[in-house]
């Protein structure tokens, strides 16, 4: 049995993912989750890996119009999916090759998703405000994909 999630908004994950594995529904609720739950943000969502294209490709999300396509290794989504390492950035601007598909974006976090070995893409979570990501964030983010993971075949 895997261990209960320990934040609010992940013990409403675990919940609200029940019995459903449809992947590209899981992923719409999780960004609509997050979205409501962190406040100042104006992104989040998922990219997928593309094996084929070596690409990440834009997944369900909340927030404006987003770049659909990122290789791998571009960018903060495509570095954290490269190194497979939690990417919190404070400020964007400073970040060497940052994609900026939506100029309001000043601090992001990107999480890494991996399956049993399998890659599957990133969370991306993006905020208007500089440094908005904090290390209490990055644990229950973290936290946030290991209980999605478990929702997902
Ligand atoms: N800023 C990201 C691109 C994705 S958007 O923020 C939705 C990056 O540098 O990878």
């Amino acid at each position: 049995m895997p261990e209960a999630p320990t934040s609010l908004m992940n013990q409403q994950l675990d919940a609200l993912l029940y019995n459903e594995t449809n992947l590209v529904t899981n992923l719409a609720n999780a960004s609509a989750l997050i979205n409501d739950t962190y406040e100042d943000l104006n992104w989040s969502g998922f990219y997928l890996y593309n094996e084929e294209t070596d690409e990440l490709d834009l997944g369900p999300f909340q927030g404006k119009v987003a770049c659909m396509h990122i290789k791998n290794g571009n960018g903060v989504v495509g570095t954290a999916f490269n190194d497979q390492q939690i990417h919190r950035v404070a400020n964007v601007h400073e970040f060497p090759g940052h994609i900026a598909c939506d100029s309001a974006s000043n601090s992001e976090i990107v999480v890494p998703i991996t399956k049993d070995g399998k890659k599957i893409g990133v969370l991306d979570i993006d905020s208007p405000s500089l440094n908005r990501f904090t290390e209490d964030n990055e644990t229950e983010l973290a936290e946030f994909v290991k209980v999605l993971i478990q929702h997902i075949d």
